[in-house]
């Protein structure tokens, strides 16, 4: 079953026709590369199978399941955080684990040794463990550092950096969240030559499925095993 899927789609800006009988599927671990000229609809489309803009006509359906993660051709990340505290934001839930574990952990020192206990406390070291919560910091830096950030910049408040940054940490924030279908709308825009040959190499390993809007033929074909043309009318 497709994660994601259109119904003859149709989208007008005014009067003006941007595409229509678009019906396209999206399968676990499709690797597709979306392209078109300039303003032939590529992120309009994106921004539909994201669900975040409504098309104007026909249908896009979601496996329930299926997380969707996007990253928009001139993303904004809005946050008072530090670049880390903003990666962290993605790990919630084994930061919640972690700090029930420190409050178990004092339990136990206090008290004397409680069998339930000890056991309530095995089998959320054992969650935390197969969730990655002995990895989850060190891939924040990882992957920081393959957009192209210092580990001086880990701490700079994200309202202190560059648009091209707030960029980077964006789509540093969506591999980190590896949602099941990714959407990335030009996601070199803002990377130098070394940031494009890690998201290569990070990409060439993904899991999920990813549709990836590019003008660079070479990443591109380096990449997806499949090509969506947007022409007038199609
Ligand atoms: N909010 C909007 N209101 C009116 N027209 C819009 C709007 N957004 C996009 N358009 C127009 O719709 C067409 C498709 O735009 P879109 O941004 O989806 O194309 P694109 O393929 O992503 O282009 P590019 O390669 O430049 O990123 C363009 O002609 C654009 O000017
Ligand atoms: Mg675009």
């Amino acid at each position: 079953m497709a994660l994601l899927a259109t119904e003859d789609l149709m989208h007008r800006y005014g009067d003006e026709i941007v595409f229509e009988k678009v019906s396209v599927e999206v399968h676990q671990g499709d690797r597709i590369g979306l392209v078109g000229l300039n303003g032939s609809g590529k992120s309009t489309l994106l921004r539909i199978l994201a669900g975040l803009q409504e098309p104007t006509s026909g249908r896009v359906t979601r496996t329930r399941s299926a997380r969707i993660g996007y990253l928009a051709q001139e993303p904004h990340l809005d946050s008072t955080a530090t670049l880390f505290e903003e990666m962290l934001t993605v790990f919630e839930k084994l930061r919640e684990q972690e700090r029930e574990l420190q409050r178990l952990e004092q339990e136990l020192a206090r008290s004397t040794p409680d069998e339930s206990l000890l056991r309530q406390y095995d089998e959320l070291l054992e969650n935390f463990r197969r969730g990655g919560g002995y990895e989850y910091q060190s891939r924040i830096h990882q992957v920081l550092v393959g957009v192209g950030f210092t580990p001086d910049d880990e701490q700079k408040l994200i309202a202190h950096l560059s648009g091209g940054q707030r960029a980077r940490a964006a789509l540093a924030r969506l591999l980190l969240e590896e949602p099941d279908v990714l959407l990335l709308d030009e996601p070199t825009n803002h990377l130098d030559i070394e940031a494009l040959e890690w998201l290569e190499e990070y990409l060439s390993h993904w899991k999920g499925a990813f549709i990836l809007v590019s003008h660079d033929r070479y990443f591109l074909d380096k990449l997806v095993h499949k090509i969506w043309e947007l022409e007038f009318g199609r």
